[in-house]
């Protein structure tokens, strides 16, 4: 390992995860579950990373016990898995069964895909999708297939109260079950313009009512499903929520302009009871405001007290968005996320591709030894 990078490889304590180093696998969406439920390619999938010392893993995205939860989105896509029924459910004790004897820690990214889900796909395709106020977002932003643009542009109806309950007590179902499943916590996704960063963004939240206007409001679908799978599951069952400023209709958008924004709109997540935030930006050490150098991950610690993730761009050249256009390769950037690390800016480092083209990377790293080249289609694939 390069000097300098010791303390990434050494066992941890974050809330109440004892870790054998700071590495954490990052959520990425496989689509290798038809009908939702995951192949058996899918545990070899994650044992592999849990057998070379990935000490704890964030599953796919996997969507919630609600018919809109998942179907088509922006790069296609349509066999994301699901957190319910036995088959599933028997699929995921295995994969639980298989991280655990290889040593690891598995948590499961609940998902739903609100306004980014094309009507009438899934596997509920009668179902409206889920959007705060009816609109996808600004559509002059994106980068998105036009074809996907096409098929999300016309607004829908707003969801009503009920429809919100009915999403928070699919939410606390699926939470339950992956606890019964075996898993070591749960990871909602908060973010990249998804559901529950549907209601976060002004841009897509218009709504008039409690679930809408100041900051505050428009995190209430958040801490609510906080608490709800905080009661769904136990006291001290690891909760870890993904925030980001970024999304799909807007790479360039923020959700906060300012850190009392980000405190604002944050401070009722942290009350619900989230234990750890994952913090998805496209570069890890790319400064989130004007006048400082400190990572969104370090102003997301500073401001709630939680630990945190830094994600985006560990072991690469690029950042994801910038990957498909512009070659991109293998690099080793540890001594500045160790560097970061160590000041005490963030808890834990997340790491996408990088594990996607080698699934041995974080051991390798550790012995100093060289990684497989970087592969875009590997992004697409269950090595
Ligand atoms: C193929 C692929 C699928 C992804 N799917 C998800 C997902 O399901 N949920 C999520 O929160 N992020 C998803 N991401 C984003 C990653 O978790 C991560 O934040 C991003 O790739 C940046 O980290 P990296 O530079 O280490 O790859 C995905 C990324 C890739 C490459």
């Amino acid at each position: 390992m390069a000097s300098g990078t010791e303390i990434l490889f050494r066992p941890c304590e974050v809330g109440a995860l004892a870790l054998p180093n700071r590495f954490v696998m990052a959520p990425m969406t496989r689509n290798f579950s038809p009908d939702g439920i995951p192949s058996a390619g899918v545990a070899d999938y994650y044992r592999r990373r849990a057998e070379a010392e990935v000490g704890l893993i964030v599953t796919e995205g996997i969507g919630v016990d609600h018919p809109a939860a998942v179907g088509r989105e922006t790069m296609g896509g349509g066999a994301s898995p699901v957190m319910h029924g036995e088959a599933a459910l028997a699929r995921w004790r295995a994969v639980v069964d298989g991280v655990h004897e290889a040593g690891g820690k598995i948590i499961p990214q609940l998902w739903h895909q609100g306004v980014i889900r094309v009507p009438g796909t899934g596997y509920h395709p009668d179902t409206p999708s889920a959007r705060p106020s009816g609109i996808w977002g600004p559509l002059d932003k994106a980068m998105v297939p036009p074809d996907y643009l096409e098929q999300v542009r016309e607004p829908t109806a707003p969801l009503t109260e009920n429809e919100i309950a009915d999403i928070i007590a699919g939410f606390a179902r699926s939470a339950a079950n992956a606890r019964a499943a075996g898993f070591d916590g749960i990871a909602l996704h908060g973010a990249h313009g998804y559901l529950i960063d549907s209601f976060l963004w002004g841009e897509t939240n218009l709504r008039t009512d409690r679930w809408g206007g100041a900051l505050p409001d428009r995190a209430r679908l958040a801490a609510e499903l906080v608490r709800a799978v905080r009661a769904a599951t136990a006291p001290d069952f690891p909760i870890m929520f993904r925030y980001s400023q970024w999304k799909l209709q807007d790479y360039d958008a923020r959700n906060a302009q300012t850190p009392d924004e980000l405190e604002s709109l944050l401070t009722p997540i942290v009350e619900a009871g989230v234990d750890l935030f994952d913090v998805s930006t496209r570069v890890f050490s790319a400064p989130a405001f004007d006048g400082s150098d400190l990572s969104l991950a370090g102003w997301v610690k500073r401001l709630t007290g939680r630990p945190t993730i830094a994600v985006g761009g560990v072991g690469l050249s690029r950042d994801l968005q910038s990957s498909f256009a512009q070659p991109t390769v293998m690099t080793n950037n540890l001594s500045l996320v160790a560097e970061r690390l160590a000041k005490g800016e963030f808890d834990l480092v997340g790491v996408g591709r990088a594990l996607l083209m080698d699934p041995q990377w974080v051991c390798k790293m550790r012995k100093g030894e060289s990684v497989n080249p970087f592969r875009l289609e590997a992004y697409g694939s269950l090595d």
